[in-house]
């Protein structure tokens, strides 16, 4: 266990993430060193390939690292086998993406549920309706994702990113589809959220505008951190 560990939600001790195919190993992340303090957002900017959305899926879990120690308050993410991991994930860690990510035989509320569904703890849907009208979609509990616009679309995804009541929320560049009136909304509402539910924001955006709405901004260029502000 580390000092800090109580006031750092994340921190990332060197880690790289290197991707072998048979031809030739590529290094994507070359030695991040991070600190993520609890109830913070930070956002994560930097040009095409610079391998922001490589770092938010470190830290989700989602991929895994070649080398460095990657902590979640104190735990070791880099030792924990993959059904910890998945673990890990389903309890803390909500992500929302830039395609929102919606089955499309699934309603909105049943969209929200489904990563408990996936867990394998028990269906709340009056958690799920909450949810849905704290992102303002309160009638539309029932409509499909085709049935709703990009930004309701996104909404429901926000929405589902919070079922698990996750202590970290992970954007990577959610606003990517929508048009200004809509992404200014979902920010709005992401930084709301946020805020209501005491998490810890890792948001990714090539907004400057968004960016600079956060607590802190890191810029990534080449696989490394270049500005820490
Ligand atoms: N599975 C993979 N195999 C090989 N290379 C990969 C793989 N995934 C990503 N890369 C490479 O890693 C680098 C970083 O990718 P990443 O998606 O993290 O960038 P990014 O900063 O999110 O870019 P963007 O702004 O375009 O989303 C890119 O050069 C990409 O081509
Ligand atoms: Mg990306």
């Amino acid at each position: 266990m580390n000092n800090n560990s109580k006031k750092h939600i994340i921190e990332l001790e060197n880690v790289h993430v290197s991707l072998k195919s048979n031809v030739e190993t590529v290094n994507i992340l070359k030695g991040i060193n991070l600190k993520i303090l609890k109830n913070n957002s930070i956002s994560v900017i930097g040009e095409s390939g610079a391998g922001k959305s490589t770092l938010a899926m470190t830290i989700a879990g989602l991929e895994l690292i070649s080398k460095g120690k990657i902590f979640f308050k104190g735990l070791a993410i880099h030792d924990l086998e993959e059904d910890e991991l998945a673990n890990y994930r389903s309890k803390n860690v909500g992500i929302i993406f830039q395609s929102f990510n919606l089955l499309p035989s699934m309603t909105a509320l049943e969209n929200v549920n489904l990563p408990n569904q996936i867990s394998g703890v028990l269906i709340d849907d009056k958690k799920g309706t909450e949810l849905l009208k704290s992102v303002g979609l309160k009638k539309r509990l029932n409509h499909y994702p085709h049935q709703l616009s990009g930004g309701e679309q996104q909404r429901v995804a926000i929405a589902r990113s919070l079922i698990s009541s996750p202590e970290i929320i992970i954007a990577d560049e959610p606003t990517g589809n929508l048009d200004k009136r809509n992404s200014e909304e979902v920010m709005k509402l992401i930084f709301k959220l946020q805020s209501d539910f005491a998490s810890t924001l890792i948001l990714v955006t090539h907004d400057e505008t968004i960016a600079k709405q956060c607590n802190k901004i890191i810029k990534l260029d080449n696989g490394l951190i270049v500005k820490d502000e």
